[in-house]
């Protein structure tokens, strides 16, 4: 089974990389994910921004339901997985068939942490994300639930979720770093400065890049 999935990853990304940008809510993904497409065009890669959830019908479902302090986590659970399917599928993998990279603002990661922690069934979550492809690399900024929440309290009512509360944020984060723990995510430091932090994710995309073939390494300038 890991072995037939292993090798299921390592052909659906042959061409390009996936990278994935992860943390709890205000830990600077968005700011950080947009800089490492900007930077990455700059030096003459293919990059693209992507985000989930997405803007597309079951992405903007799930916007909609995880405003709502009641929404049931099982049924977040599947809409994410589903909104997932069709963000890999139809987005994703046609980039990355082409050598392109994607740099996705959340992936599966934020199903295992975010759902996992609150259904308190990580591995189901898991076994509903079955058909999609782990990251290339997952970076995982990690900041303290109080600095998160902290960083958001400017952004709109109408943007806040269910999830922005310190005991929640918490869980979620402690399901993160069982991820790093295991292996699957990088952990970088989201409490330093932005350009700190962007240094950071910049080493660790470069790194896998050149690991892949993609770039030499000689070719990469830092700012
Ligand atoms: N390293 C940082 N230090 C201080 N403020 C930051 C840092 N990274 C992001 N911010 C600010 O925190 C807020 C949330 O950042 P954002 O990138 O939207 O987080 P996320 O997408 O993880 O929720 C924004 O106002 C952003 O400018
Ligand atoms: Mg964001």
């Amino acid at each position: 089974m890991v072995k037939a999935s292993l090798l299921f990853q390592l052909l659906s990304q042959i061409h390009g990389l996936l990278v994935a940008i992860e943390g709890i809510d205000g830990a600077g993904k968005t700011t950080q994910a947009k800089m490492l497409v900007k930077w990455l065009r700059k030096i003459g890669v293919n990059a693209y921004y992507t985000s989930e959830p997405t803007n597309g019908i079951l992405g903007k479902l799930i916007k909609k339901l995880i405003r709502k302090k009641d929404s049931d986590h099982r049924i977040d659970a599947l809409l994410f997985a589903a909104d997932r399917i069709e963000h890999y599928y139809g987005y994703i993998e046609p980039r990355l068939g082409k050598g392109g990279v994607v740099v996705a603002d959340r992936y599966v990661y934020s199903s295992i942490a975010y759902q996992g922690a609150l259904t308190g069934d990580a591995d189901w979550v898991r076994t509903i994300n079955k058909w999609i492809p782990m990251a290339g690399v997952a970076i995982f900024i990690d900041v303290s639930p109080e600095v998160g929440l902290t960083r958001l309290k400017r952004r709109k009512l109408s943007k806040r979720t269910k999830y922005e509360r310190l005991e929640m944020l918490r869980k979620i984060r402690e399901e993160y770093l069982k991820l790093c723990r295991d292996g699957l995510m990088l952990v970088v430091d989201g409490e330093r400065s932005v350009l700190e932090v962007q240094e950071n994710i910049r080493k660790i995309t470069t790194d896998a890049l050149v690991r892949s073939g993609k770039i030499e390494s000689d070719t990469i300038r830092w700012r």
